[in-house]
């Protein structure tokens, strides 16, 4: 028998998840999406602001099934499964019979506050929200929740489909049913999902931001980019810093930064440069120097 993960309720107090809500139909959303579909087998719906967002989430799912396909990871069924169980809508209304719903949007908390506002318009009483923010508080989040209890903080690593990782962040008057059933769904979705504390960023990105920081620092101090990003591949890093900057988003990593620098100041300065990376664009990024000249 598996040993209970630290900090995880009893497993008996796990509710089914037999249908999933994705909030967003961005990068993120879609992976997630996938996820769900690949590994619970229950239907999965996305919800996005416009049809051409919705149709854009459900066929990145659909493209990478396909993909999955072509290398002989699936089966042709599996595959017409997986598909048939993604579906999408302009309406949180799809959400009115899931019993967990996550929301992948914006990371600003006043959009994140408007989206649970909304699902629980439209959820059921025992419907579990989830969040998948990297670095806001969960607690703040939950505040001018109906049911507080029903929120967990459920934050996934890019690329969804390999990263093992799962922080589970539990909020003052998470209920442990809920807490239970996100450890079970951890579970269920082959990630290892551990409990942090709600603090800024948790803790891999905290750690994570630390390097982030220093290389982003290297080259607002006049480090050209391909030596301050090249010199770090033979430390043994999967991937180049800023490599994972261009897959994480620069904007998500703006805000990543913004929020560790406000809860402990210094030791996360915001790089200027990076406002000049996102105002330029990432693809940019190795053959700019930090004051916009040729590196
Ligand atoms: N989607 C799906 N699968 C992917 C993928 C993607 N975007 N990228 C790679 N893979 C799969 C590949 O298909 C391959 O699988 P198969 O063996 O089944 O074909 C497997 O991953 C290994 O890929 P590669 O051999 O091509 O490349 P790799 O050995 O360099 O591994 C990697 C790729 C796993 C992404 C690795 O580079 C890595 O671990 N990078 C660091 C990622 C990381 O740190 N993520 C955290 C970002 S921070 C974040 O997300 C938090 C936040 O809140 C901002």
């Amino acid at each position: 028998r598996s040993k209970r993960p630290a900090g995880a309720p009893d497993r008996k107090l796990a509710r089914p998840v037999t249908k999933v809500g994705v909030v967003g139909a961005g990068l993120m959303a879609g992976q997630l999406a996938l996820l769900f579909a690949r590994q619970l087998k229950v239907p999965v719906v996305l919800t996005d602001i416009d049809q051409a967002r919705v149709d854009k989430g459900v066929g990145y799912v659909h493209g990478e099934v396909d993909k999955l396909l072509a290398k002989k990871r699936i089966s042709a069924d599996a595959a017409n499964r997986t598909k048939a169980l993604v579906s999408g809508s302009v309406s949180k209304e799809a959400f009115a019979d899931a019993d967990f719903v996550i929301e992948a949007v914006f990371e600003e908390l006043g959009v994140k506050k408007q989206v649970f506002a909304e699902l629980e318009a439209v959820v059921t009483e025992d419907c579990i929200l989830a969040t998948n923010t990297s670095s806001l508080s969960v607690t703040a989040m939950a505040e001018d929740l109906q049911h507080p209890e029903r929120l967990v903080g459920f934050h996934f690593f890019n690329p969804v489909a390999v990263m093992p990782l799962l922080e589970i962040v539990r909020a003052p008057r998470t209920a442990d049913a809920v807490l239970a059933t996100a450890f079970e769904l951890a579970k269920s979705l082959k990630k290892t999902g551990v409990l942090v504390k709600d603090a800024a960023a948790f803790v891999v990105n905290r750690i994570l931001l630390r390097l982030m920081g220093e290389v982003t620092a290297a080259f607002d101090e006049g480090t050209p980019a391909d030596v301050a990003d090249g010199a770090l591949k033979p430390m043994g890093l999967p991937m180049s810093p800023f490599t994972l900057l261009a897959m994480v988003g620069l904007p998500v990593a703006q805000h990543v930064q913004e929020s560790l620098n406000a809860a402990f100041g210094d030791r996360f300065p915001v790089s200027a440069n990076l406002h000049k990376l996102i105002d330029n664009g990432v693809k940019g990024l190795w053959e700019t120097g930090p004051d916009g000249s040729a590196a």
